[in-house]
């Protein structure tokens, strides 16, 4: 069973897609905390009504501590930190104590329309002002620069000329949740190979 952290901001829907999919049996993992950044996030409430400890460390109190707060609740010994919807910049030494074991969900085809200021509504706007053909969603590793860490997998979305950046971002997200469980289905499952040339998934562990 994967034991995992979510560092969350805002509404949480990608928090509720790894809630549904573990009580469908689809994912064996156990969220032992959900911390916010934001304490109005609607995030928290979808995990406090699943009995879910959670924690709000603000950002405008901890913006340069977050990370070190967040190490202290939550220890060493988890599997995994997931970044769902998740907006400040993550620092400090929780990025070495979990070093490949922090992943974050993005909005767009990275390496194209990411990086820093690049989150939410923003990311789909500047995709329609780009005239781009297809944007997407990508899950990958966190490290010290945002939105720089190997990426793990990506699901292309086709943009329709009758998009704008609204409809644009509810086809997203609703990929999002569905890429977001299915690398960490991979994960628990020990079926991703970090190499010094990208991440390789393993079809078949032997
Ligand atoms: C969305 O813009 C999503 O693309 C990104 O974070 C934002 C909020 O997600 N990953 P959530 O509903 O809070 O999970």
């Amino acid at each position: 069973m994967l034991k995992i952290a979510v560092f969350v901001s805002g509404s949480g829907s990608n928090l509720q897609s790894i809630i549904d999919n573990i009580e469908q049996g689809k994912l064996n993992c156990r969220i032992e905390a959900v911390i916010s950044d934001n304490p109005k996030a609607g995030a928290l409430e979808r995990a406090e009504i699943k009995g879910i400890r959670t924690y709000v460390l603000d950002k405008s109190i901890h913006k340069e501590d977050f990370g070190d707060k967040a190490l202290q609740i939550i220890g060493e010994d988890l599997d995994l930190i997931v970044l769902a919807g998740f907006l400040s910049i993550l620092k400090g030494e929780i990025l070495n104590t979990y070093k490949n074991k922090i992943i974050n969900i993005h909005p767009s085809l990275i390496p194209n329309f990411c990086g820093k200021g690049m989150y939410g509504r923003r990311v789909h706007e500047a995709v329609i002002k780009a005239k781009a053909e297809i944007t997407g969603c990508t899950v990958h590793y966190v490290n010290a620069e945002v939105d720089g860490g190997a990426v793990i997998l990506q699901k292309i979305v086709k943009v329709d000329t009758c998009d704008d950046a609204d409809t644009l971002q509810e086809k997203v997200l609703s990929e999002e949740h569905k890429l977001l469980c299915k690398v960490l289905c991979l994960i628990e499952q020990k079926k991703l190979l970090n190499t010094p040339q990208g991440v390789k998934i393993l079809e078949e562990v032997i």
